[in-house]
């Protein structure tokens, strides 16, 4: 369905500003992906735009873009949800993808019968088994989903989720020191569950709670005030526009001691506190003091008000100005830009503020992908745009 594109289209668009090739999906292959039995999609570079009804499979679209790219994808399900419910139990998604490295193969999935904990899914990358972080050299994404309306109201662990988001997509070699402090904390967690902390101590464990390598102050928390700053450089940098710039702080024990401490005295702090909380942690099974706990409070910079306390509109508006930082940030930091996943973004907003989001697509030169029902609200891009059509599980090119 979509317009064959038009020659200088394609070569404009591969190519981003840096000489590096544009970040875009070329092909892409589904089997028993949640309501696609089987499907395929032959793209360019330029933006994709799903139009079709609810529950047609747009969503499910954008979700297996996200997992060609590392971590859970953009619902964040299990992956055995994501299975077909008709099919075999597993699902595969194969993909060309014209990266910075030169066109790659990336192929993903899950096969029927694997457990769900521990065993994540199969990633293969130019045909050598990797790891799902080994994706983040080639595919880097940034997205916004209905889901997330309520980030600045909700709970302070999907703030958290968000900001993990930030620091992994901009420093993936975090990956190991976050998920090491997560690991740290579950086990002592589940000590203090399985009323065992006392006799694990006495078994000569306790010391172990004192050595660094247990849970020390997420090292993300320092780096994480740097990253926030440099959002917050690149949204001044774009100046005024529809999206409104937020100022983003950082709130917990640590990060306060952080601002006026170094870092390596903030861990003996972290240490005592864990040590004089034991008891408290105790009767609570769970631990009550540290970086899992932080907030990151956002404020709407022109109104310099809290961001929980402005319109869902004025909401929308800032997570949308936030994402485009984010995307505009990796772009700066590495020479090409990330996929740009949009769910049910161009609905929610005004005529002036859909056109500035196509134009500000544009302009980043990414490829993103957009989904809504109103194929007539994607009229301004239509032209530099792949528009196709979604219905029940499959797909009109
Ligand atoms: N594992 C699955 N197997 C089969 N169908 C599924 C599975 N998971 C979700 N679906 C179905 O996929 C349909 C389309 O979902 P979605 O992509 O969210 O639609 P939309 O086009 O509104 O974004 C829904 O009707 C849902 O029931
Ligand atoms: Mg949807």
């Amino acid at each position: 369905m979509s317009a064959k594109p038009r020659e200088h289209d394609i070569d404009d668009a591969q190519t981003s500003p840096t000489g590096l090739e544009r970040l875009a999906v070329r092909t892409l292959k589904l089997t028993d992906f949640r309501n696609y039995a089987q499907a395929r999609l032959d793209l360019d570079a330029r933006p994709v735009v799903l139009v079709g009804d609810n529950g047609s499979g747009k969503t499910n679209l954008l979700e297996a873009v996200s997992l060609l790219g590392p971590g859970h994808g953009l619902r964040g399900r299990p992956y055995a949800e994501l299975a077909r419910k008709d099919g075999a139990g597993g699902f595969a998604i194969a993909a060309t993808v014209s990266t910075r490295h030169g066109e790659v193969e990336i192929g993903t999935g899950f096969l029927p019968g694997t457990r769900e904990e521990g065993a994540g899914r199969t990633v293969r990358i130019a045909g050598k088994d990797r790891s799902t972080g080994a994706l983040g050299d080639y595919v880097k994404h940034v997205f916004l989903i209905p889901a997330m309306d309520g980030l600045f109201t909700g709970a302070a662990s999907e703030r958290r989720r968000f900001l993990d988001r930030l620091v992994l997509a901009i420093d993936p070699k975090m990956r190991t020191p976050l998920s090491r402090y997560d690991r740290a904390m579950r086990q002592r967690n589940r000590l203090f569950q399985l009323r065992e902390y006392s006799r694990a101590c006495s078994r000569g464990l306790r010391s172990r709670w004192r050595k660094p390598a247990w849970p020390s102050p997420r090292p993300g928390s320092t780096r994480s005030e740097r990253l926030t700053a440099l959002i917050e450089e690149t949204q001044e940098a774009r100046g005024q526009g529809p999206f409104p710039h937020a100022v983003l702080a950082l709130h917990g024990t640590l990060e306060t001691e952080l601002s006026t401490r170094p870092a390596t005295e903030v861990e003996d702090v972290f240490r005592i506190l864990l040590e004089e909380g034991r008891e408290r942690d105790r009767a609570a099974s769970r631990t009550l003091e540290g970086t899992h706990l932080s907030d990151l409070l956002v404020v709407h910079g022109p109104k310099n008000a809290p961001a929980a306390q402005c319109s869902s509109g004025e909401q929308k508006a800032l997570l949308l100005g936030l994402v485009l930082a984010k995307a505009e940030l990796i772009k700066t930091l590495e020479g090409t830009a990330p996929l740009v996943l949009l769910d049910e973004v161009a609905a929610h907003l005004d005529a002036a503020r859909r056109e500035a989001l196509f134009g500000e697509i544009l302009r980043l030169g990414v490829q993103a992908w957009m989904t809504g029902t109103d194929r007539e609200l994607f009229s301004p891009i239509a032209q530099d745009a792949q528009i196709l059509a979604v219905n029940r599980g499959s797909i009109d090119t």
